[in-house]
Parts: C-alpha cells; sequence; structure tokens
C-alpha cells in the first residue's frame, strides 16, 4: 500500500514498491525500466479479463480500450489522440517510419555519431536497399561538447551537404537522450533548425517520457518515437509512435495490417494477434506516478540524484562525470580510469564480474578513447547505492 502523498519519500524505501532483488543494486534504470508492483497488478489484470473471453475482448472491447490509453497519454504529452499510436518499441516505431518513406537518387540522411547502434544498423539497411541512391552523413560528436558547439556543427554540417549539387537532406535522426553517453540532447533547439531547412525531423525519445516534460506540439517534430517501458513504468513492449496528421499518409507498420490503407490508426492497431495488455497498463503507470508525487517530484529527485551520485562515484574512481549539469537529466555517465587501448579489460569482463560476483547493474562503454559506465538514477535509488557501486567498480579497475 502507498502512503499520503506528502509522506512518500524517494529511495530505499521505495523498493518496496517494485519486485527488485533485496540484495541487487540497480543502477541502470535506463536500459531496460523495471515496473511497480501496482503496474503488474493492473498488467495481469488485464491479461486475466482477456483470457476470460478472448474472442469478445479482442472483437468488441479492445478498440475502445486502446483509445482510452491513447487518449490518456496524448494529453500527458500534448497530441491529439489520433496522431499517436501504439507500437512494442522504439526499435519497430522507427523502422517503420524509415522503411515507409521513399527516397531517391541524391537523398542524404543526417545522423549524429552517438546514434543508437540498432538505429544505425537501420540506416545501413535503408543505405544497402536504396544502393547508390541514399548517402548517410554522421555527424561527429565527442562529449564534452557544449550545446552550442553541437548546434553550430549540425547547422555547419547542413550547409556544407545543401551546396553539393544533386543532393537533398530528405531526413535527420536525433536522440531526445541518447543512450551512450547518456545526455540530454537540445532537440529542441535541432527541430526548427531541420525545418527551416525543409528537412524531415525524426526524434528517437526512446529514454524521453517520464524522463523529461514532453509537449510534443510545442517542438513539433515530424516524427517523435518514446519507450513507455523505460522511464514511465509500464510493463516492457510499449511504445508510442507521434506521427502529425500531415505525415500519417505514407507511414505503415513494418508489418502488413490487414486494414492497409485504411488510415494510421486503423493499420497500426492490428499487426497480428499479441497480448496488448502492456499497453493498456499506461492507466496504472500514470496512477502511480501521480500518487507518489507528479512527474516534476520524481524527475527533480532522479536529476539531483544522478547528479550527486555521478560525483560521488567519480571521486572514489579519480575520474569525472561528463557534463555540465545541465545536459545530465536521470543518467550520468563517469570515465573509468581505464583507457580504450587496455589490452586486458573488455566490457564482456566488466558484466562478467558485475553478474557473477557483485550482483550490481551499469552500463558501460567506450568513448572519447576511455571506457566509461552510465549510471541511472531511480526513484528506488539513493546515494548509498551509488557509493557502493563506486566502491565496486574501483575494484574491478584495480584488478585490471
Ligand atoms: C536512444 C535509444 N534508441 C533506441 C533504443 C531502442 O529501444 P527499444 O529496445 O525499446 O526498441 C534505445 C534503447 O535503449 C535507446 O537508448
Amino acid at each position: 500500500m502507498l502512503k499520503e502523498e506528502s509522506t512518500i519519500e524517494f529511495g530505499h524505501s521505495m523498493r518496496s514498491q517494485f519486485l527488485l532483488d533485496h540484495d541487487y543494486i540497480p543502477l541502470n534504470h535506463g536500459s531496460y525500466g523495471t515496473i511497480p508492483k501496482v503496474v503488474r497488478e493492473a498488467l495481469r489484470k488485464y491479461q486475466d479479463r482477456i483470457e476470460a473471453n478472448p474472442d469478445k475482448f479482442i472483437r468488441r472491447d479492445l478498440e475502445l480500450e486502446l483509445f482510452k490509453a491513447r487518449e490518456t497519454v496524448a494529453k500527458f504529452i500534448n497530441v491529439e489522440t489520433n496522431e499517436i499510436v501504439f507500437v512494442p518499441n522504439t526499435t519497430t516505431g522507427i523502422n517503420a517510419i524509415l522503411k515507409s518513406l521513399k527516397y531517391e537518387k541524391g537523398d542524404k540522411l543526417l545522423y549524429f555519431s552517438t546514434i543508437y547502434n540498432s538505429i544505425k544498423k537501420l540506416l545501413n539497411f535503408i543505405s544497402d536497399t536504396y544502393d547508390g541512391k541514399v548517402e548517410l552523413i554522421k555527424i561527429e560528436v565527442t562529449y564534452p561538447i557544449s550545446d552550442d558547439d553541437l548546434i553550430d556543427k549540425f547547422v555547419k554540417v547542413i550547409k556544407e551537404e545543401k551546396q553539393k549539387p544533386n543532393t537533398k537532406i530528405k531526413l535527420a535522426i536525433i536522440d531526445s537522450i541518447s543512450s551512450n553517453p547518456g545526455i540530454l540532447v537540445p532537440f529542441h533547439r535541432l527541430i526548427p533548425i531541420l525545418k527551416q531547412n525543409d528537412i524531415l525531423s525524426i526524434v528517437d525519445g526512446a529514454h524521453a517520457i517520464g524522463q523529461i516534460p514532453l509537449d510534443i506540439k510545442e517542438i513539433e517534430p515530424d516524427f517523435f518515437v518514446t519507450n513507455c517501458h523505460k522511464w514511465l513504468y509500464t510493463p516492457r513492449g510499449s511504445a508510442i509512435l507521434y506521427v502529425p496528421y500531415k505525415n500519417q499518409k505514407n507511414i505503415h507498420p513494418t508489418v502488413t495490417s490487414p486494414f492497409l490503407y485504411q488510415g494510421f490508426i486503423s493499420e497500426f492497431s492490428w499487426i497480428g494477434t499479441q497480448d496488448f495488455s502492456s499497453y493498456l497498463s499506461i492507466h496504472a503507470a500514470l496512477e502511480f506516478r501521480q500518487k507518489i508525487g507528479g512527474e516534476e517530484k520524481i524527475q527533480n529527485y532522479c536529476k539531483k540524484l544522478a547528479i550527486e551520485g555521478g560525483n560521488l562515484i567519480a571521486s572514489i574512481l579519480g575520474t569525472e562525470i561528463i557534463g555540465p549539469e545541465s545536459i545530465i537529466q536521470n543518467m550520468v555517465n563517469i570515465r573509468l580510469p581505464i583507457p580504450s587501448s587496455h589490452k586486458e579489460f573488455t566490457d564482456k569482463k566488466f558484466l562478467d564480474l558485475m553478474f557473477n560476483k557483485y550482483n550490481f547493474a551499469v552500463a558501460i562503454f567506450e568513448h572519447n578513447e576511455y571506457w566509461y559506465i552510465r549510471a541511472s538514477a531511480q526513484i528506488y535509488t539513493d546515494l548509498n547505492d551509488f557509493e557502493k557501486v563506486g566502491h565496486i567498480v574501483k575494484e574491478i579497475c584495480d584488478s585490471f
């Protein structure tokens, strides 16, 4: 049971609301998320309801239930209910967009070097499919870099590419919050630049909803995809694909629907039989967030903890975090005192120790010639977790 909102404190006591193992130190919410117990209850309730009479639920109730879930989340991110559909995850959503668009000779697709790996592979696939027609343009980013410098780089590349003959920059993929490193990207400022240059903006918002306030109407991207199963506390396999009315005609699910050409909402509402309960559990996730104090309280707690916790780990390791604080939200990136050139250290060895010996979780990656960890703050973590992980990671680093 939850206490009165005003008496709810975040940190270790919040673990009782989740299902995490007692001894596990979970500083990697960013990768797969996890759900509160009340959301699991809601999920199972929907599953039981469907099982009690699958035919009736699917043939009679599902459409309205999906509509209500879309309506609720649409209000939350300020879009119209019929501008969003559910997809299982961001990968699926971005695949639908990129594989639906048509490409012509000379088309260029822009992306940052920090793009999520599977989305980069998708760009490779598009470029291979349209062999000789489509060119991928990478904008190299190495952190630390200020937002202004990043934007200058972006503008410079657009200018240079536009000057070349017989080419058109068709689209750009930009992160809301990149994965490795986990950094808040100034996507609000990049979208207008794309608009001015007649370039489609596709926002990979995998980490956005629940981590940062979202007002999609205000930023007006051409496409936006966000995972509810990361930071919003819905069960895994629930994401939102936003496509404004003007762009809907040409966007289809990657798996062809029996409702092909019957409209964006219809097509995405059925791409074969599946369990829809994760999507419908969104009400429970939003109610839980409201009950524990709301978005601002959650977001402020996580940001403050990420900064303090990241600095604490860095001080234990004798290194630094990637700053400034303005680019940190719930995830913080801490340099390990180990260069990428180290002969013995590998991410596989680190993960083996992490799972088999120490029982904690962070993300690990290479950036700018060093190994880094990415630690996620969540309402069920506190400074003590970061301190423990700092000492464990030091022990691991010292062993190499
Ligand atoms: C920036 C970014 N994009 C896309 C994804 C893919 O998300 P999913 O596996 O839910 O499709 C992730 C996952 O961590 C991500 O961090």
